[in-house]
């Protein structure tokens, strides 16, 4: 049968959702995660570090290892998500005085990259490090070691899993522009100084009132000549709540012109939907009277303009 994940494999892609653990035990839910349309996921919290080292040096992997396990179990790759990232950090990292900052980093990358080594097939090692500005954003690691901790995350992620792509994710650098200028620039700075870097992430968290990002497809080819492979990596579109049919038809042009991009770009390896249902959606927890972002509806139906949207573009 035809699905997301049978049409991107056709052009040597992956298709792939987002999920979290409460979402596991819903049935309804993972007959559809695990039924055929998605050949890859990523875990929405589980890996990230107030899931994985809460305490100093106390580490916790059972979430994580339960979506491990039920990828394996239903033919899907996984992201591994994510090492250093300024947020859902928890308070013991914040309250360190800089001079701890660089081993507590790589202590945390080296525990949880090793234990995941063989499971994942690439890791976010660094997300979001730039303002929207292309500054650099301020961090406990930037704080402590400027731009050189995510050369050092870079280089402490490749000694614990050599196996695994390392990627730097980033949101609002989908289109060109400041924010995937600065991305550029830093993956070309990296490349110089010979640190591994393999892939850039586009998380592609799209809204239809704020526009399409601008020459998508040819920011996605600019990275890829520069020999990195780049992925979509948590894909959704946002409304302004209620739906109605003008935009879901704009939702569906965005969904499609992403796929279309990433299809175009030989090296951009595939697409990630941040869950595939409205009901187990960040969105409308974080964006105020906003939602239905995702290609399925709250009762777990196909949305048919965006659905088929996306199996048009594949
Ligand atoms: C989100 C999760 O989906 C939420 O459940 C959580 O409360 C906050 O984080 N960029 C990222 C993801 O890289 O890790 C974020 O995930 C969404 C934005």
């Amino acid at each position: 049968t035809q699905t997301l994940q049978s049409l991107a494999a056709a052009k040597g892609k992956y298709f792939g959702s987002a999920t979290d653990n409460p979402e596991l035990s819903d049935t309804a839910y993972t007959a559809i995660l695990g039924g055929g349309e998605f050949g890859q996921t990523t875990p929405g919290n589980s890996m990230k570090w107030d899931a994985t080292e809460p305490t100093r040096g106390s580490f916790s992997f059972t979430r994580g290892d339960a979506v491990v396990d039920f990828a394996a179990a239903h033919n899907m790759k996984v992201r591994g998500h994510t090492l250093v990232w300024h947020s859902q950090l928890p308070g013991w990292v914040s309250s360190l005085p800089t001079g701890d900052v660089q081993a507590a980093m790589e202590n945390h990358i080296t525990q949880v990259a090793t234990h995941y080594r063989g499971k994942v097939f690439a890791w976010d090692v660094v997300n979001e490090p730039f303002n929207d500005d292309g500054t650099l954003r301020t961090s406990p690691f930037s704080t402590a070691m400027g731009v050189g901790y995510i050369a050092d995350a870079l280089r402490t992620a490749r000694a614990a899993d050599p196996d695994a792509k390392l990627y730097i994710n980033d949101y609002n650098t989908d289109g060109l522009g400041a924010k995937s200028d600065a991305m550029y620039n830093l993956v070309k700075s990296l490349q110089a100084q010979g640190v591994p870097i393999d892939g850039v992430g586009f998380q592609g968290h799209l809204a239809i009132q704020y526009g399409f990002p601008s020459q998508m497809q040819q920011n996605l080819q600019r990275f890829a000549d520069l020999g990195v492979d780049v992925a979509i990596t948590e894909l959704d579109v946002r409304m302004v709540l209620p739906r109605d049919a003008t935009k879901d038809a704009t939702q569906a042009t965005y969904y499609s012109n992403v796929v279309k991009a990433c299809v175009a770009v030989t090296r951009c390896v595939g697409v990630t939907i941040w869950d595939y249902t409205d009901k187990y959606s960040w969105v409308p927890n974080t964006f105020s009277g906003q939602g239905a972002a995702l290609p399925w509806d709250e009762n777990l139906a196909k949305k048919p303009t965006a659905y088929n949207a996306i199996v048009s573009a594949l």
